[in-house]
């Protein structure tokens, strides 16, 4: 029998989830907490490329890629070689009170990555909501403004700060009271949904006019406002990309006022979309850019990069005990050479060629709505009727089930949409199967209604 490591595509040996698998699901539902949100039975035990091996010897294709963090691939050898050398070496030294060497080697590999006139600086943190929380606090001390702005439907995280820009689902923040003060969301250019009927280029026009002839006259003065924060492509709220005019136009108005530009690239970020940020596809140069997820392929990493105009706060005001650390930073170098050298091409080839063959999904799926994303960033709406455009959430969650029970692993996003995120080393041979699977569930979830 092939091992993890031999095989490609799915090899499932056991009805699912199988006798292992329950037994660790039992055990979990007792003393895990219960706001994690499972989408099916998937009880990992190892993995290897774009394959994840449950406890019971069931092998699945992983377009999920641990939401979109495994960057590289489950366990890629030199990221794995990385990890170990630099766990031999020194696990921890804090990088608030030390010095590493490994600290500045990855900033400066980061900035790189960033195109733009200005000179960048970067903080160090460990998830997603940390690098946020990081930096509407930078750019609050920087403007000496507290106001901020952000969008229905984006997601920054669940701790308290970012937790009050995030607008994603009611159930995030429902129970745990007063948030931030000074935040307001204005909507998303959403072009699937556009009330006005603006193609994916032209969404947005509206919204602009919002923020500048309504928010900025009567709720906060332009002057008033730290940072407005935007995800360019939306993730957790359904992998809605913001148009390029839309960025554009918000970069102008936030110069034009003083206004911290900060692109959340949690999730959109380290190569997924083909180029290093999503940013980069508007010709943008926001002034904080935040960063977790595929950073480190797995390890705990974030960052929030800010132009050295920004970063100027001084000594003390903002510090971590763990951000940083040296194992998480040598897993980081690893993965950032190797979606320089193989990966970050590998990415925009792949989702040109997938994107190539779904693009007209909804020609031939009546519950597909719309094929959206970038690179492979890969989002389908699912609808009750395309006419009316009904979301399914039934439906949608009907076809990550099914696929799931045929070797594949995707995730929902927003209401009624499937994401798929895989890792960037995927093949033709795999992106195939996982568009053969998606269709057959479509076809099957089509007979049930
Ligand atoms: C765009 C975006 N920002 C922030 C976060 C929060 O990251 P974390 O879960 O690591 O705190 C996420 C997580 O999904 C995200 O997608």
């Amino acid at each position: 029998m092939p091992t993890t490591l031999e095989v490609k595509t799915p090899r499932l040996v056991t009805a699912l989830p199988g006798p292992r698998a329950q037994q660790v699901i039992a055990a979990d539902a007792k003393f895990m907490s219960p706001s994690l949100t499972r989408e099916y039975a998937l009880v990992a035990k190892k993995g290897h490329g774009a394959i994840v091996e449950d406890v019971d010897g069931n092998s699945f294709l992983d377009f999920a890629a641990g939401i979109a963090v495994c960057s590289t691939g489950h366990c890629h050898p030199k990221v794995v070689e990385a990890i170990q050398k630099q766990a031999a070496e020194l696990i921890h030294i804090s990088g608030t009170d030390f010095y590493h060497h490994h600290l500045p080697q990855l900033a400066e590999r980061l900035v790189a990555t960033m195109p733009g006139k200005e000179a960048k600086k970067v903080f160090f943190g460990n998830s997603g909501t940390e690098a946020v929380e990081g930096a509407i606090k930078l750019a609050r001390y920087a403007t000496k403004r507290d106001k901020l702005v952000a969008f229905y439907g984006c997601f920054h995280g669940r701790t308290l700060g970012s937790l009050s820009l995030t607008a994603s689902k009611n159930t995030q923040r429902k129970g745990f009271g007063a948030l931030l003060g000074g935040v307001e969301h204005i909507p998303f250019p959403y072009a699937y949904r556009c009330p006005h009927g603006h193609t994916a280029e032209t969404c947005g026009t509206e919204i602009l006019e919002l923020l500048e002839q309504q928010m900025f006259k009567r709720l906060f003065a332009p002057d008033e406002i730290a940072a407005i924060i935007i995800e360019p492509i939306q993730g957790e709220g359904g992998f809605i990309p913001a148009p390029t005019f839309f960025l554009q136009e918000l970069q102008r108005i936030c110069n034009r006022h003083g206004i911290m530009l900060i692109v959340d690239e949690v999730q959109s970020g380290v190569g997924r979309t083909g180029k290093w940020w999503a940013y980069e596809h508007a010709g943008i140069e926001p002034d904080i850019v935040c960063i977790a997820k595929g950073i480190a392929s797995g390890m705990p990493l974030s960052a929030f990069v800010a132009k050295e105009s920004v970063m100027t706060w001084g000594r003390g005001s903002h510090g971590t005990t763990y951000g940083g650390n040296p194992v998480c930073i040598a897993s980081a170098v690893a993965t950032l050479e190797l979606i320089e050298q193989r990966y970050l091409e590998n990415a925009r080839k792949m989702g040109d060629y997938i994107f190539g063959r779904i693009h007209d999904w909804p020609k031939h799926f009546k519950i597909v709505g719309d094929v959206r994303g970038k690179g492979l960033m890969i989002g389908t709406e699912i609808v009750r009727d395309q006419k009316t455009k009904e979301k399914a959430v039934d439906l949608r969650d009907a076809v990550v089930n099914k696929a799931f029970y045929k070797g594949l692993l995707t995730l929902s996003a927003g209401e009624n949409t499937i994401r798929m995120s895989p890792p960037l080393l995927i093949d033709e041979e795999q992106a195939d199967f996982a568009i053969r699977t998606m269709e057959e569930c479509f076809r099957e979830v089509e007979k049930t209604i």
